[in-house]
């Protein structure tokens, strides 16, 4: 097996076995390869991540962390896991497709991020190294046309100093409050964490190493059932602790300012979620807190919503390129934070919305500028049947948001036109999906003939809230295990 393996490869394989044998272990592990191809400094594996912007100082102290500490006794000729060989399988297949006739470290390092199943994988796409940019650098790598500087670090966007030794990590420490946070590849590793998480979520060992200790506030001024669950069992599945804030356990800027909320906030807790009525107190929670704050739905925007609804049309379709989505009803938040979605992964969306309900007409004016670039058509109807013709997926949502139910019976009255019912759905394509953020009120917005019907995937549309809840956690929160928090050695 080792025949074709490069001087460096064989290096990697030797640390790894030295790496086990330190924690004790008589069996070589994907973490134990990772931690020797990050031990092998000058090799082509760590330069493509160095180039790609993982921090692999970082990598490998989050990996050492979750690694269980033995006595170190020293081992000889150790096997390698059944998933470690599958490494080495992928590393071939890698080498194959790359046309190499030699597998050195950069094949392993894929290898190593397509198993797919296992911390060291998991580890790699939270530190921004997911499949897609890694290959692009290996490639550049290989012919010599790499970049010298980390590419696409958005520094701009990092929190205050105690984080200041992250910057080569993307997501790490940084706020989610709008979809435009996010660039089209940031929405990409997110979704690919999602994937690698659902797909291994009945690993629950293996999870619950990923935020060990992290505990998460949960800020909610409005009710919730889907966003409060989900965030809940995300942080217990990671290994760590989620604290409900109801509205009158702490009264945002009534009890105290909310920057001294905030300032508090950030001297217990790893990050922040809140359910707010006005987006701008998610953004002074951003603004003051120096841990990262999520946006759990404001009356501007719902993106963590919007994430779990793109992965589910993902899933169900394949692709999200040149898909048609159509929203029928009021162009509220959930409204914004799709069509910013849409026009960044280039799904073309048409929002079918009466006069008055249009979406925000900022949000409307970026979607459409991000779409000029993705090649997305981004229109706002009033004809509802308009919005759905040939739609590859269908959305909707109720008529009256929270805090909006003094406009209840006007509203009842110059939406029931916009209704989702098996009619409109006729203009769609056959195939088509039917998707809803819910809570759903049926009869209103929505039949029971669709809410039930083949079309509807509503439910795995939840269920995802939960994978993706985890991915955002996984990738935005800081694990308090690194070096800069215990001082310099
Ligand atoms: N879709 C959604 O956010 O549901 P909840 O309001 O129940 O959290
Ligand atoms: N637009 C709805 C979404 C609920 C998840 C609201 O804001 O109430």
């Amino acid at each position: 097996m080792w025949q074709r393996f490069t001087e460096r490869a064989r290096r990697v394989v030797f640390f790894a076995q030295e790496e086990a044998g330190r924690l004790g272990e008589n069996y070589v592990s994907p973490e134990h390869l990772l931690l020797g191809l990050i031990r092998e400094s000058e090799s082509a594996a760590v330069r493509v991540l160095q180039n790609i912007g993982v921090d692999t100082a970082h990598l490998s102290a989050e990996i050492g962390d979750q690694l269980p500490k033995g006595d170190g006794k020293r081992g000889q000729d150790m096997k390698l896991t059944p998933r470690s060989k599958r490494v080495i399988d992928l590393a071939y297949d890698e080498a194959r497709q790359l046309n190499n006739d030699y597998i050195g470290t950069e094949h392993l390092l894929l290898g190593l991020i397509r198993e797919g199943d296992c911390p060291a994988s998991i580890a790699l796409i939270g530190f921004g190294a997911a499949y897609e940019p890694a290959k692009k650098a290996v490639i550049a790598v290989q012919s010599g046309s790499e970049s010298s500087k980390p590419a696409d670090i958005t520094d701009t966007t990092m929190k205050g100093p105690a984080m200041g030794g992250v910057s080569a990590m993307r997501l790490r420490g940084r706020d989610l409050l709008s979809i435009d946070d996010l660039t089209r590849d940031e929405i990409e590793t997110v979704f690919h964490t999602t994937g690698v998480l659902k797909e291994s979520s009945k690993n629950w060992e293996q999870q619950s190493g990923l935020l060990r200790d992290r505990t998460l506030a949960m800020i909610f001024e409005k009710p919730s059932l889907r966003t409060r669950v989900t965030f809940e069992v995300a942080m217990t599945q990671l290994g760590g602790h989620a604290i409900y804030l109801q509205p009158s356990d702490i009264q945002l800027g009534v009890r105290e300012t909310i920057a001294d909320a905030a300032r508090n906030l950030e001297r217990w807790v790893d990050a922040i979620m809140a359910r707010v009525f006005s987006h701008n107190t998610v953004t002074e929670l951003a603004e003051y807190a120096r841990i990262p704050v999520i946006n759990a739905l404001s009356d501007l925007e719902h993106p963590c919503q919007a994430l779990a609804d793109f992965y589910t049309i993902k899933e169900q379709k394949g692709e999200l390129k040149g898909l048609k989505l159509a929203y029928v009803g009021d162009g509220n938040n959930v409204c914004n934070s799709l069509l910013l979605l849409a026009a960044k992964v280039g799904t073309s969306m048409s929002a079918g919305c009466p006069e008055g309900y249009e979406p925000d007409v900022h949000i409307l004016a970026r979607a459409r500028e991000i779409a000029g670039d993705t090649g997305a058509a981004i229109e706002v109807t009033r004809d509802p049947a308009e919005a759905v013709k040939d739609a590859d997926a269908v959305y909707t949502d109720v008529w009256a948001s929270m805090g909006q139910e003094s406009e209840k019976a006007e509203r009842a009255k110059t939406f029931p036109p916009y209704q989702v019912n098996a009619e409109l759905l006729k203009h769609a394509k056959k195939d088509v999906i039917f998707l809803h953020c819910l809570p759903a009120h049926r009869g209103d917005e929505v039949t029971d003939e669709v809410m039930d019907g083949p079309h509807s995937v509503v439910f795995d549309e939840a269920e995802n809230r939960l994978h993706v809840q985890k991915a955002l956690l996984k990738l935005f929160v800081q694990n308090k295990s690194f070096k800069e928090f215990v001082g310099p050695e």
